[in-house]
């Protein structure tokens, strides 16, 4: 993989969970980049995550927001940005029920701010020859599938349920918009459900580790029948930056990890890892702390993604398997006391715990 050298790149949202594990991912593989991180650190964004890069020479930390636009035009100028990797967004599909708008700020004109930047400064800079904006975007843009319907590709319609999920659609339409009326360079991927190290315990996996760890319920939306297509984080860094090195521009690829399992599966499984990791706890068997509850309103019930395309096109595919990624992701965060602590001691994520769980009456 090394077929376009990376120079100045700007990572935005790079303190939350996929954004700081892609600044460890590119720092290992020895780009000689330099990285600038820009990222506003709302309650999702966690700079304990890049604490072992932060002395890098060649890693810039930027508290900033993507919705200020000349701030963001000066960070453009002043490094000489040439690749834009745009991770920057509200991404928990509960809190955009509770609370859309900052979706559309942070998701919609975020994006927009971001393009327009790179739109005029890099035209004014010698071009868009050498250029790249790669955005991440996610499966949920394609809508839901029933059982047997087949996997999304690239080509299947847009048909958002979710106000994220519609955030984020509207931010991969204006994307190719930029690509086809400016030429600007840009590629997006379409990801499915990621997990491992770093991610905010709000998301089904963190919070079913660190519930059942402490004995508290596991909450199950609905009848837990729902199926999600789940990719360990490592392997979706390693897509995106083999699109940005050797994609086509104005493409779209779908990212999947080829693992379409239930809720309830997923969550059984993590409870029998911890049952073995943590023999003499008095929650053993942790099975029997799951309580199922009020379902998320429109809840898609079915993600599955084809990703024959990055497959053939750029030889990706995922290295790890549901199985060693979850046991991975079950010790990372059995390991990491103090993350774990400091993220769930204050006081925003004890909030959002209550706002989101306190009225789910118990569904069986
Ligand atoms: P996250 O919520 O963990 O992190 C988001 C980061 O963006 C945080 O560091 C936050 O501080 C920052 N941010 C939010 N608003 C900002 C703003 N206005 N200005 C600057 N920074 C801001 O999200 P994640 O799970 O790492 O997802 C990253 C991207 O990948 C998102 O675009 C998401 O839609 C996409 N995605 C996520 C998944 C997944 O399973 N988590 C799957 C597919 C695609
Ligand atoms: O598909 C990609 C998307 O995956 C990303 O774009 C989103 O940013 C990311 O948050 C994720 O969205 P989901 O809604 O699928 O993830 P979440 O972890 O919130 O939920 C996974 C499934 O588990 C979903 O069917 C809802 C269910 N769930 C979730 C929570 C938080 C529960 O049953 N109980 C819960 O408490």
């Amino acid at each position: 993989m090394n077929k376009k050298p990376l120079k100045n790149i700007l990572v935005t949202g790079g303190a939350g969970f996929i954004g700081s594990n892609f600044i460890h991912y590119l720092l290992k593989t020895n780009e000689n980049c330099q990285v600038v991180n820009l990222d506003s650190l709302t309650y999702a964004g966690y700079l304990e995550n890049l604490r072992s890069v932060q002395n890098n020479p060649n890693y810039t930390f930027l508290k900033q927001d993507i919705c200020d636009f000349d701030a963001l035009k000066a960070v453009f100028i002043d490094y000489k940005i040439d690749t834009v990797v745009h991770f920057a967004a509200e991404s928990h599909v509960d809190r955009s029920i509770a609370n859309p708008g900052q979706f559309i700020q942070t998701n919609i004109v975020g994006t927009y701010n971001l393009l327009e930047i790179a739109r005029s400064v890099w035209s004014e800079n010698g071009g868009f020859d050498g250029k790249h904006f790669h955005h991440v975007s996610t499966d949920e843009v394609y809508g839901m599938l029933m059982m047997g319907d087949p996997a999304f590709t690239e080509t299947t319609p847009y048909s958002p349920n979710s106000p994220y999920a519609a955030s984020k659609a509207s931010s991969d339409h204006i994307v190719r918009a930029y690509y086809h009326t400016f030429n600007l360079p840009v590629t997006i991927t379409n990801c499915s459900n990621n997990y491992g190290p770093n991610q905010y315990p709000e998301k089904l996996i963190p919070l079913i580790i660190l519930n059942a760890v402490s004995g508290k319920p596991l909450p199950i939306y609905g009848d837990g029948l729902q199926i999600r297509d789940w990719l360990y984080v490592e392997d979706h860094c390693e897509a995106i930056l083999k699109v940005i090195k050797e994609g086509t521009l104005g493409e779209t690829y779908n990212v999947g990890g080829g693992n379409q399992f239930p809720n309830i599966k997923i969550v059984k499984q993590i409870c029998a890892f911890l049952d073995k990791e943590l023999p003499t706890s008095p929650f053993v068997p942790h099975e029997n702390l799951i309580t199922f509850v009020k379902d998320r309103p429109g809840h898609d019930f079915r993600y599955d993604i084809n990703f024959e395309k990055i497959k053939h096109e750029l030889n990706w595919q995922p290295k790890f398997n549901l199985n060693e990624g979850l046991i991975s992701t079950v010790k990372w965060y059995l390991s990491n006391r103090d993350w774990i602590e400091s993220v769930t001691g204050k006081p925003i994520f004890q909030e959002w715990i209550n706002n989101n769980y306190s009225d789910r009456k118990v569904a069986k």
